[in-house]
């Protein structure tokens, strides 16, 4: 059992917990996951390390109120209980050598760029972060990543903070405007990532992308993650979740991604007719 040691509420939708796990806070580096299971009856939900305190053992996640699991999981509070909190798992993010980096967060993927940026500067890397969300009421984790980069874009859809406009829009300008970067590391939605790569492409810069599909066991036995990469099969949860997002066949993914849309939706709604709905976490 995993006990969750603070709680705090990033946004409407979005809520960053302290789990108690001291081996996975002793061994994380930046760019791995977990994976949680609430309870005995729940799903395996796959979520990035996004900060780790080796010496009080905990490690931080941060994560979207998007359906069942994670609706749950807000629910409970400083105290409760996880019955399983797996990791670290995935391959850490490759830092060595990159020396000036733009760090691209659309949304929720700023919890995941985040620990990135941070690996990043305390490397010694130049690291430019754009930060894209739909609106100024979702923005997150602006001052943290203030505190690990030179340049903070902020980029909202309708204008209401920072700079009208989108992460693509952003990163253009600064390619256009002679930023010679090592890398760009792109992560949240699935198109905003595929955009970002084409806007990156012309201009001959690298970029890696964290890819999130479907995954269930996450030690790369039952092939749910697998992304066609540079046309050859890969399994995000073992290879991943990081790729060469010049390579990544991003509609399969797309369409991968949405095959349980409906099923989830029911999920999300069902109420079981013998409890209620009542579950209990131990
Ligand atoms: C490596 C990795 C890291 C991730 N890190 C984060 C994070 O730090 N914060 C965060 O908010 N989200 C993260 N996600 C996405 C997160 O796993 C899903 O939002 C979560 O599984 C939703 O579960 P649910 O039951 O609440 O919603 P559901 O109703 O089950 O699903 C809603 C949507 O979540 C996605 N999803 C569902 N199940 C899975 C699954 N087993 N694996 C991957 N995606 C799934 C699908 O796109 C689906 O449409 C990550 C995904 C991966 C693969
Ligand atoms: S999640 Fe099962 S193989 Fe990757």
């Amino acid at each position: 059992m995993f006990r969750i040691a603070t709680k705090k509420k990033l946004n409407d939708a979005v809520t960053l917990m302290e789990i108690e796990a001291p081996e996975i806070a002793k061994k994380a580096l930046a760019g791995q996951f977990i994976i949680f299971k609430i309870d005995e009856f729940g799903e395996r939900v796959p979520l990035t390390i996004a900060d780790t305190d080796p010496v009080r053992g905990t490690v931080t996640i941060i994560f979207q109120i998007v359906g069942r699991s994670t609706m749950l999981l807000d629910q409970l509070n400083v105290g409760d209980t996880i019955a399983d909190f797996v990791g670290p798992l995935g391959i850490p993010t490759h830092i060595e050598g990159i020396k000036k980096v733009c760090i691209v967060g659309g949304g929720v993927g700023c919890a995941i760029a985040y620990p990135s940026a941070k690996a990043l500067f305390n490397a010694g890397a130049e690291v430019d972060i754009i930060a894209g969300f739909r609106s100024q009421d979702i923005v997150i984790l602006e001052d943290e990543m203030k505190k690990v980069c030179k340049n903070y874009y902020l980029m909202t859809d309708d204008g209401t903070a920072g700079e009208k406009g989108f992460t693509t829009t952003k990163l253009k300008s600064l390619l256009e405007a002679g930023n010679q970067y090592d890398m760009v590391i792109a992560i949240g939605p699935i198109i905003m990532m595929k955009l970002l790569c084409d806007t990156a492409k012309p201009f001959n810069v690298p970029c890696t992308v964290s890819l999130n599909p479907i995954m269930i066991d996450g030690t790369g036995m039952c092939g749910c993650c697998r992304v066609t990469v540079d046309g050859v099969m890969r399994f995000a949860c073992v290879e991943g979740p990081d790729f060469d997002g010049h390579k990544v066949d991003f509609d399969e993914l797309m369409k991968r991604n949405s095959i349980y849309k409906e099923r989830e939706q029911h999920d999300r709604e069902h109420v079981c007719k013998l409890t209620g709905g009542i579950r209990t976490h131990g």
